[in-house]
């Protein structure tokens, strides 16, 4: 298998893991752990904390975009993206991630 179908067949992955009826269904509660394990030193990652940086956008308002979808949440955590740090993520723990964010639209 050439690695872009590989890379494919992970996306597909991500997007099954995000369905909240599949049996893989993502984990919230685990997100919300791993958000403020892995992103509140840069992002509003729940209501009530008080530091964070200032030009970053909080969780919650990114989940009341227009365009947010849990699938492309999970995309984007798993492609390098510039600002962010890269985050040893599985994609299970990526769609928990989502899962939690788009929780507090
Ligand atoms: C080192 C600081 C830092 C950490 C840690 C960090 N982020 Fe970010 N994040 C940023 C910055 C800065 C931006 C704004 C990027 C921009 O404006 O281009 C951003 C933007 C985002 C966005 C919005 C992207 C968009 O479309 O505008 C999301 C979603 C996001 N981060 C999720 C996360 C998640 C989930 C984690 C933890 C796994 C995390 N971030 C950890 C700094 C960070």
């Amino acid at each position: 298998m050439s690695l872009h179908v590989r890379r494919i067949c992970l996306l597909l992955g991500v997007i099954s893991g995000v369905g909240t009826s599949s049996a893989l269904a993502a984990d919230a509660d685990h997100g919300a752990d791993l958000a403020k394990r892995w992103c509140a030193s840069c992002h509003v990652v729940a209501n009530g904390q008080t530091q964070a940086s200032a030009d970053v956008p909080s969780f919650a308002s990114v989940a009341r975009r227009p365009d947010f979808s849990p699938e492309r949440l999970a995309f984007f955590l798993l492609d390098p993206h510039p600002k962010m740090p890269n985050f040893p993520l599985s994609r299970s723990e990526a769609a928990d991630i989502a899962a939690y964010i788009s929780s507090l639209r």
